[in-house]
Order: structure tokens, then C-alpha cells, then sequence
């Protein structure tokens, strides 16, 4: 190994080794196929670094050793672009992506106009020069006209070639961008060290380009997308072989682009995108679709600001900044006194917004959040908006700080935050906020799901001392019914239908229904599934429910303590003698199908069944298949290799089984 080398063979061997790096390099950061471990990736570095350490005078730029800069920089230089970076014209619909086509044709008379159309990164534009066949210089967008030069800090990207294969001139334009990855990694870091989060990866990744030290970029794992290239006196006739030849090259382009032959075939692209935003790694906010031939683009020129051959289609915004009107404590089932935002409503992906969770007492303190305050808020997929950032800037001195209050604003009892909790609670447990809580939450669609029980109506049966405790719902009668507000006859006997429905349910929705805590949907159904009836896990023990796969000592207590208070025991025993299911199948033997009305969703390779197989077992059992996850998703069964559907259930908190946690539910055994 230590053996000593000639110049000569020095020089050979660095080159060898480059060319082998390069190749793992881009297998690993463009192709995402990596080749080698990365172990073996780390040991052909290491070589590297030896040699060169040993021959300083053979290191180039180009090595992959030299990515990272040693020298933090002193400032940042201006660079006029050879061309301005131009920005793009947006819309929000198609009706206004029918018009860009409108205008189009009434320049260029041919009938045929063809697309390509790509993701819109949402991170920052970026123009970066490659000087024989070496990367050179990289100068950001700025204002289109000038930018800054950050070439040592985009060397550290390392999906991006340091050579390539033409010698001519080059310019490349691209996206730089943070995946979610790592966006999370560095606020967690920031968090951690309490310096102020990003709000969102663009912002991420801005402030990474900016650091002066390349060292502190490259340990922000930025990445970059590259769609433009102009090489001197060469020009290629369509958008579709500029991405071909940005790809021969060996930078990354992002491969979710499509070649379209009209404009139609463009926006199925953008609803398929809009649907399934939420799987990618990266931030996108909208697609870019463009002429694809080069010489109608030319025809076409641009005005001051854009391109006339290209638009933006943009998803609707998924934050937004609107201001805190009022702070108000809600109290949940458990007694939780949570803080919610009381917002000026405004409008985030297609819906209106007006209030927002602020989680607990410790999340006002830490974002300093106050009435008056102008927040940014980001719904992000179908979650619950909430409160990303304080515009602190924009304070003009009528801000009041929260005071979190020491009773429950409902039933006035004394609050109570348990140590190492952050979480305040009602400690009254007849709290009529808490009743309705619960009362809402065993009626609610994913729970025993009893149509028409909404907020409104259980106010009236709390008021009216109709219902007390939940199994009242079982002794309501026609005669009280009818008497109440918006209640005709037709919605009394609608309700009480859909009680008496609920005494057939499975018993994994009566598990979730009761409102143990720590109980979801999931663990409901493990527990279900474990125990086959709900009177053997009412006597299960922690020590026999910690030995079920997902369970841990914090739910197992949970369990056994809720199964202990005299109120529940209670509870258990009144909705047994009302009639409710409480053994998992039971509904089946009676005749109708434990999956009457569900949806569910595969994704993977089941081992011992086709897909065919278990869809058709499924809907014998009185299930539906559905290709995608949305809300309205019962279970997402889950096999070797699952696809992104997996990633969205998560995201959504659907439920999922295993293959043999499928089986059991829906084998006749
Ligand atoms: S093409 C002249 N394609 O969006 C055409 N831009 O709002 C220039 N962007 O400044 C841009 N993804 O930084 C193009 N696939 C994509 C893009 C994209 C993101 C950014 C780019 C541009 C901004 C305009």
C-alpha cells in the first residue's frame, strides 16, 4: 500500500481513481442508482486524498477532493448574466392557460403547437458556466440582470459534474433547491441550538448559498435541477433535446418532465402533479410548460420580463400570511386546554382559513406569538394549517402578549400541567367540554361515524340533560328528538337509524371510539386484532399488552388504567347491554361483511396472494380498492417494497396493515 510511486504512475493512478469517483458520484447524487456501498465509495476517496496529499502538484480543481473550499469568502462579487435570467409569467387556471395558448397562436400560424412540461422547483434560479469541459463560475439570479457570484459554494453540490465531456462554452440554468430532508435535519440543528427556523426549504436554501463558508454549504446538502443549456454556436431544435443533452452531459434534470403533443396532454400533467405533490422530496409549486421547438420559441422573443413561449402553472399557495385576530383555549376529550389562533380569514390551497392550532403554551413562548401579530401560515397536503413564523418586523407596538390561563375556560376548575408535560388540563372529569369531546369523537366518521351527530346537536343534548354520558345515545327516543332545533321528523329517525347502525360496527372502531389515550386508529386495530373482543382487553394486563408488536408501556398503561376507572368500567358494561359488537368478525357471522363500506388501497408485492387475489378478497368482503390514498382511505395494506402510497398514508395518518394483519381481517377463520 505505502509503497512509494513515480510521478508518472501517480498521475495515472489519480486519474483513474477520479474517473472512477465521478462514476459513483453521479450514479449515486443524478441517477439515484448508486453502484458501490458507501463504504467502498468512502475507501476509493480516501485513496484519493492520500495520493494527492502526497503529490500536491497533481490536484486540480476538478478533483472530487476539492469540492469544498478551504477559504471562506469575504463577501459576495456582482455578475451581469451574458443574458438576463428572465422570470416567468404565471397563472392560476386553465382557463388563463387556454389564453398563453390564445396568444401564442395568434403569433405562429401553425395549427400543431407541442410542449414539454416540467416541475416548477420552488428554490432559487441559478446560472452556472462550464469552460473547457471544467465547471468555471456560478452566479445566482439576483434581480435577472446581475447576480452574485457563489461558485465555491455551488462546487459542494455534489450531483453537480466538475468536467464534462464538450469543450466548448457552456452555460447551464437550473433550479437550486434543499429536499425536505434535509430542510428538516438543519432546523432540527437550529432548534437544537436555538437559532431561528426556516420557514420553508426556498428559504433553506437561500441562506445556505449564502454562507460564506463553503464548508458550512456543503454541510447543508443542497442539490440542484438544471433546464436550460446554451453551448456556443450549437443550438438544438426542442426544450425535450436541451433536457436529453443536459442529461448526456451527466447533470441532473428532473425526470418527471413530459413531452406533450397539445396543450391538454400539459394540464393532465399538472393534475396528476397537483394530486401527487405530496410524494416528492422536494418543493414544488406549480409546473412550467413550455413551447417545446425551438424555433417557434424564437418567434415567439419575450417581453421585458418573460418569455411569451412559457408559463407558469402554479398549485394554489400553501402558505400565506394573514394576522392573529384573537388567541382562545379549546378544551378537547381529554381536558387538554389547547391554545388555537383566531386568523383573519384568507384563503390557502383552494380553502378559507380562519383558525389555527397553536399546539400548547411552550410553541406561543417559543415562536413569541402574540395577539395582533402578522403570521405566515403553511398547510402542507390535507394537514391542519398552523403557524410557521412571526413577522416580527411588521409589529407596530398593538401586539399583547398570550397569558395562558390557569382555570378551564369552560368549567372554571383549577388547570393542571403535569411535570414534563406541556399540556394543560381540565381536571374536572365531568367538564362538560370534555363530555362533548368524547361525545363527538365516538360519533365521528372514522370512530363509530353517526351521521348527523355534529357539534350543533350535542350541544342541544348536553343543554337539554338529554345525553350525560355516551351510552345515553342508545336511550334517546324519537319523542326528544323531534322536539329540537333542526330536527324534523325525518332527521330524528335519520339519526336514530344511524345509531342503531353502529351497534353492528367492527370492534376495532369501538376500541378507537371509547377515546383511550394514546389509542389511534392503528393501535385500536393491533389491539383488535390481538384480542379479538373488547371484555378480554378490558382484562388484559401491561405485561401481556407490551408483548404486542407496536405497543409500548406508555399505551399498555394507558389501557389498563382506562379499563380501571369505575366511570369506564361502567361504560363498557352500559354499551355491552345496549347491544354494541364487541368481538372482532362477529359482525361477519351474522351475515354482513367486516369491510362494508371501506376503502383500501395496495401498494407492494403481497407474498402470499396476487393482487388480483386480495382484491378479490376484499370485495367479498364488502371493501373497495382504490388506486390512490386520500382522507377517505380505511387502510392502506401494505407489501414488500410499497410505493409512495405508503410515504402518503403516513403523511395522512391513515392505518396500514401488514400482509398478516390483512389476513386476519379478512380470512373466514
Ligand atoms: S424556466 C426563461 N423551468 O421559476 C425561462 N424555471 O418564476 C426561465 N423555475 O426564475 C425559467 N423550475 O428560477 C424554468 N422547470 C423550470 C423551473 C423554473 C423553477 C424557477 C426559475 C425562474 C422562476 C420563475
Amino acid at each position: 500500500m505505502a509503497k512509494s510511486l513515480s510521478h508518472k504512475q501517480a498521475a495515472q493512478k489519480i486519474q483513474k481513481l477520479i474517473q472512477e469517483i465521478e462514476y459513483h458520484e453521479k450514479k449515486y447524487y443524478v441517477d439515484n442508482n448508486p453502484q458501490i456501498s458507501d463504504y467502498e465509495f468512502d475507501i476509493l476517496v480516501k485513496e484519493l486524498e492520500r495520493i494527492e496529499s502526497q503529490f500536491p502538484e497533481l490536484i486540480t480543481p476538478e478533483s472530487p477532493t476539492q469540492r469544498v473550499g478551504e477559504q471562506p469568502l469575504e463577501g459576495f462579487v456582482s455578475i451581469e448574466h451574458r443574458t438576463p435570467m428572465l422570470s416567468l409569467d404565471n397563472c392560476y387556471s386553465e382557463e388563463e392557460l387556454r389564453e398563453f395558448e390564445e396568444r401564442i397562436k395568434k403569433i405562429i400560424p401553425a395549427k400543431k403547437i407541442e410542449y414539454v412540461s416540467e416541475l416548477k422547483m420552488d428554490g432559487l434560479g441559478i446560472s452556472i458556466m462550464y469552460r473547457n469541459g471544467k465547471y468555471s463560475q456560478a452566479v445566482t439570479r439576483g434581480d435577472g440582470f446581475r447576480g452574485d457570484d457563489v461558485t465555491p459554494n455551488v462546487k459542494t453540490i455534489r450531483s453537480l459534474p466538475l468536467v464534462i465531456d464538450n469543450p466548448h462554452e457552456i452555460e447551464v440554468r437550473g433550479e437550486i433547491y434543499l429536499p425536505f430532508k434535509s430542510f428538516k435535519k438543519i432546523n432540527q440543528e437550529r432548534e437544537k441550538t436555538g437559532e431561528p427556523v426556516f420557514a420553508n426549504p426556498r428559504n433553506a436554501a437561500s441562506g445556505s448559498l449564502r454562507l460564506l463558508d463553503p464548508k458550512a454549504v456543503a454541510s447543508r446538502q443542497l442539490d440542484v435541477v438544471l433546464y436550460s443549456i446554451f453551448i456556443e454556436g450549437e443550438e438544438r431544435p426542442s426544450q425535450w433535446e436541451n433536457l436529453k443533452t443536459l442529461k448526456k452531459l451527466g447533470f441532473k434534470i428532473n425526470t418527471n418532465s413530459l413531452s406533450c403533443a397539445n396543450l391538454d396532454e400539459a394540464i393532465s400533467f399538472y393534475k396528476e402533479w397537483y394530486e401527487r405533490r405530496e410524494t416528492l422530496d422536494y418543493d414544488v409549486d406549480g409546473v412550467v410548460i413550455k413551447v417545446n421547438s425551438t424555433e417557434q420559441q424564437k418567434l415567439l422573443g419575450s417581453t421585458a420580463k418573460f418569455p411569451r413561449w412559457s408559463i407558469s402553472y402554479k398549485f394554489p399557495a400553501r402558505q400565506a400570511t394573514t394576522k392573529i385576530k384573537d388567541i382562545i383555549i379549546q378544551v378537547g376529550r381529554t381536558g387538554a386546554l389547547t391554545p388555537v389562533a383566531v386568523l383573519e380569514p384568507v384563503s390557502l390551497s383552494g380553502i378559507t382559513i380562519s383558525s389555527s392550532t397553536l399546539h400548547n403554551q411552550d410553541e406561543i413562548k417559543r415562536k413569541d406569538i402574540r395577539v395582533n401579530d402578522t403570521v405566515l401560515i403553511e398547510r402542507s397536503g390535507d394537514v391542519i394549517p398552523k403557524v410557521v413564523s412571526v413577522m416580527k418586523d411588521r409589529r407596530t407596538g398593538i401586539e399583547v402578549k398570550f397569558s395562558f390561563p390557569s382555570e378551564c375556560p369552560i368549567c372554571h376548575s383549577q388547570a393542571f400541567r403535569p411535570e414534563g408535560e406541556a399540556i394543560y388540563r381540565c381536571t374536572n372529569p365531568s367538564c362538560p367540554a370534555q363530555l362533548k369531546g368524547s361525545l363527538l369523537h365516538f360519533a365521528s366518521r372514522r370512530a363509530m361515524n353517526i351521521e348527523g351527530l355534529g357539534w350543533s346537536l350535542v350541544d342541544q343534548l348536553l343543554e337539554k340533560n338529554l345525553v350525560e354520558k355516551i351510552p345515553d345515545l342508545y336511550s334517546l327516543k324519537y319523542e326528544d328528538l323531534v322536539e329540537l332545533e333542526r330536527m324534523g321528523p325525518k332527521s330524528s329517525e335519520n339519526l336514530l337509524d344511524e345509531i342503531e347502525k353502529t351497534k353492528k360496527r367492527d370492534v376495532t372502531r369501538l376500541i378507537y371510539a371509547i377515546g383511550i389515550r394514546y389509542v389511534g386508529e392503528r393501535t385500536a386495530q393491533a389491539l383488535a386484532i390481538h384480542f379479538e373482543n373488547l371484555d378480554a382487553l378490558a382484562n388484559a394486563s401491561v405485561e401481556e399488552l407490551t408483548q404486542i408488536e407496536d405497543i409500548g408501556p406508555k399505551v399498555a398503561e394507558s389501557v389498563v388504567f382506562f379499563f380501571k376507572q369505575p366511570e369506564n368500567k361502567e361504560l363498557v358494561s352500559r354499551l355491552k347491554d345496549a347491544g354494541l359488537n364487541f368481538v372482532l368478525k362477529a359482525v361477519e357471522r351474522e351475515g354482513e361483511k367486516p369491510l362494508d363500506g371501506q376503502n383500501l388501497v395496495l401498494t407492494g408485492a403481497l407474498s402470499s396472494l396476487s393482487r388480483e387475489e386480495a382484491k378479490e378478497m376484499i370485495e367479498e368482503m364488502g371493501g373497495k380498492v382504490t388506486s390512490s390514498v386520500s382522507r377517505s382511505t380505511n387502510y392502506v395494506v401494505v407489501g414488500e417494497s410499497p410505493g409512495s402510497k405508503l410515504e402518503k398514508a403516513q403523511k395522512l395518518g391513515i392505518p396500514t396493515l401488514n400482509e398478516k394483519e390483512f389476513l386476519k381481517l379478512v380470512k373466514k377463520d
